[in-house]
């Protein structure tokens, strides 16, 4: 018993230095896991990996020497950074598919044969998404509707695929990408967007919690982006601490594999936004963003 506790412990330990570091120094972070090649015979699935932060991932997951199951709609994309990744590490496999994330039965097929072809799913990172809602009100409903659908319900049937897999495998990771956005109710046109993104967090801390009740082994994590320069919003005028996608992407991924349940990224200003914009009043709130 005494034994068990220690162990625990030491185990936490270790697993709060892994994820400072990764906040802190994330580019050290993963520097140190591309040495033990982390990824080595494993296999992530990204959905929304032919551009931004799901392009960016794939890039740093190879390094690790992860398999990839990578999926979007523009297929051209992917082909090319399948040709990328597999010419720069030859020792990895990757395979890509297209998926329109709005046909629900799709996405289940799409990731099925995915689990097929490699055998496993380590991890899934539920990352696709769109960014342009309006404001409630100015007549912009099918905009907002689209949004939630695509960052909410096609999110739902992604993370439904995932954990049947993961339940068959009794293993796995599952990533959702929800955003800074999601932490309070934001007003412009980010009303609804961040209504989605709050849908997600909540989805997945769902999932975590069901996974604490039925003690399976599968992971959950919440990523929280603040703004990293991507298309979804290369048209905009400078966003306060916005990062470019290098330096989120590697941010995203330190979380990740520091397996992190809920993480602010890039770490600094983030985490102190996401409580300050948790206890700020509304007011205060309905200013910044
Ligand atoms: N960049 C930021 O500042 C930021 C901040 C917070 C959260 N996020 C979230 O991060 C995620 C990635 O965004 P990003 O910044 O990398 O933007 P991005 O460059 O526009 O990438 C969006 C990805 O989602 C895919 N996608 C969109 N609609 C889809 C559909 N119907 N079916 C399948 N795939 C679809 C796109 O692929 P195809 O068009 O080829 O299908 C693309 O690969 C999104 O969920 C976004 O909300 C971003």
């Amino acid at each position: 018993m005494q034994n068990k506790l220690i162990n625990l412990v030491v185990k936490s330990a270790n697993q709060s230095k892994k994820q400072i570091l990764s906040a802190v120094q994330p580019s050290r972070y993963l520097q140190d896991l591309n040495k033990k090649q982390a990824g080595q015979n494993k296999t992530v699935l990204i959905t929304g990996a032919s551009s931004g932060l799901g392009e960016g991932m794939a890039r740093l997951f190879a390094k690790l020497g992860y398999n990839l199951a990578i999926c979007a709609r523009r297929v051209d994309r992917l082909e090319c950074l399948q040709s990328e990744l597999t010419a720069a590490y030859p020792n990895i496999r990757v395979e890509y598919q297209t998926l329109d994330v709005s046909d629900y039965d799709a996405i289940f097929d799409v990731f099925n044969a995915f689990a097929e072809k490699f055998g496993s799913i380590d991890r899934v990172v539920v990352n696709a998404g769109i960014g342009d809602s309006r404001r409630i009100g100015k007549g912009r409903f099918d905009t907002n509707r689209r949004t939630v659908e695509i960052n909410f319900i096609s999110a739902l049937a992604q993370c439904e695929a995932a954990m049947s897999i993961f339940r068959a495998q009794n293993s796995g990771h599952l990533v959702v990408i929800s955003s800074m956005s999601a932490m309070r109710g934001m007003p412009k046109h980010l009303t609804a967007y961040g209504a989605s993104k709050a849908g997600l967090a909540h989805l997945a801390e769902g999932i975590r919690s069901d996974m604490l009740l039925t003690k399976l082994p599968i992971k959950v994590s919440t990523i929280y982006p603040g703004y990293i320069r991507t298309e979804i919003n290369e048209n905009a005028k400078p966003l306060p601490f916005e990062v470019d996608a290098d330096t989120g992407t590697k941010a995203i991924v330190a979380a990740i594999e520091a397996g992190v349940e809920e993480a602010c990224v890039p770490s600094l200003p983030w985490s102190f936004v996401g409580q300050a914009l948790k206890h700020l009043p509304l007011k205060v709130v309905s200013t910044v963003s």
